[in-house]
């Protein structure tokens, strides 16, 4: 198969430096860090299983979810590498209950889920990892205070999604990259430049086990999906796999909508604002789709605490019209 002209992310944001403004060359830092770390999670992950990072590691995180070793392993690949990469002064980790203060002088706060889908790590199901990158206003000790910002501020959201391939999504504020792991050389290789996302789509993403703890408007899109057309065909399908990333990079590149909503057990949403909704929906509208927590833009809200939860849907601009026209 030919792999010629091959451009390696370095050499993007070297060579498009407008695509990477106010600061290329952090940026280019920061995601070296993340290249590295994320490949250092592929690695693993491709081969677990054979090596020990099945099932969980016998603890609770703040969100009282259950750790899996994996969670640990991919967290301290990324805190390490950004410690490395000096413009990162502290990351907000889902698996840490405080931040993690690396460098004073870093310009940058960096928050993740490092390891997204849990759930599917020990039967071979696509997780991915989720990031999120502000610039400082001020020097000095971080305080975690400095993470409640508006979603709009961020300056870098990205996903690694590791899949049948890896491959590392992002964007600066100028369009949405896509990048493919060579596993042999280990160097992500651009494959989508500028990615676009249907501005329609079939597929619905919501998971209905929660049904009958949902709002009413939403239970009515629902219904709305499973309509059958005149000729008595399905007008939409339905797809949730568990894991965010893997259902949004679908969803992104084939056109679709996904709702976690607020639930009875999860009043304020399942998930988290600064390190799983915030960089999704930064990609989703530089992709030209929406994203909200209902009637509201998500980019709008500022954060008041740092693991905070949010309801979210995400999608195909028609298609999100279209459900949140059902809410009231
Ligand atoms: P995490 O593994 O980081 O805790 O995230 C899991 C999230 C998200 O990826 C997924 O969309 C959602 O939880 C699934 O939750 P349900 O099992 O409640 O559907
Ligand atoms: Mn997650
Ligand atoms: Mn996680």
């Amino acid at each position: 198969m030919n792999t010629k002209n091959e451009i390696l992310l370095s050499q993007f944001i070297k060579n498009r430096d407008e695509l990477h403004q106010p600061d290329p060359q952090a940026f280019a830092a920061i995601l070296k860090a993340v290249e590295e770390a994320s490949g250092k999670v592929h690695s693993v992950i491709s081969r677990a299983g054979l090596v020990d990072v099945l099932g969980a590691a016998g603890s609770e995180n703040i969100q009282g979810e259950q750790v899996q070793k994996l969670d640990l392993y991919a967290n301290e690949q990324f805190i390490e590498s950004l410690g490395a990469c000096n413009h990162i002064a502290a990351v907000l980790s889902e698996e840490n209950d405080e931040i993690i203060t690396l460098n004073d002088s870093g310009e940058y706060l960096f928050a993740t889920d490092p390891l997204d889908g849990s759930s599917n790590i020990d039967v071979n199901i696509s997780v991915g990892t989720i990031f999120s990158v502000f610039k400082r206003k001020r020097k000095g000790p971080v305080e975690k205070e400095e993470f409640h910002r508006h979603g709009y501020e961020q300056a870098i959201a990205g996903y690694v999604l590791y899949g049948t391939s890896t491959v590392l999504i992002y964007t600066c504020g100028k369009g949405v990259h896509a990048f493919t792991l060579e596993p042999s050389s280990g160097e992500f290789v651009l494959t989508n430049e500028s990615i676009k996302t249907p501005q329609n789509g079939n597929i619905f993403s919501v998971n209905e086990g929660n049904y009958y703890t949902i709002e009413k408007g939403i239970q009515d899109y629902i219904e709305h999906c499973k309509k059958l057309n005149e000729k008595g065909k399905r007008t939409h399908t339905a797809r949730f796999m568990g894991s965010l990333v893997a259902d949004f990079h679908r969803n992104l590149l084939k056109g679709g909508i996904f709702i976690y909503p607020a639930t009875a057990d999860a009043p304020e949403g399942r998930l988290r604002l600064l390190y799983e909704c915030n960089p999704i929906a930064m990609i989703a509208e530089q992709a030209g789709g929406l994203a909200t927590l209902g009637k509201k833009r998500l980019l709008d809200i500022k954060a008041k605490e740092i693991h905070e939860r949010s309801p979210f849907f995400t999608g195909s601009k028609v298609m999100m019209n279209k459900a949140l026209s059902y809410l009231d």
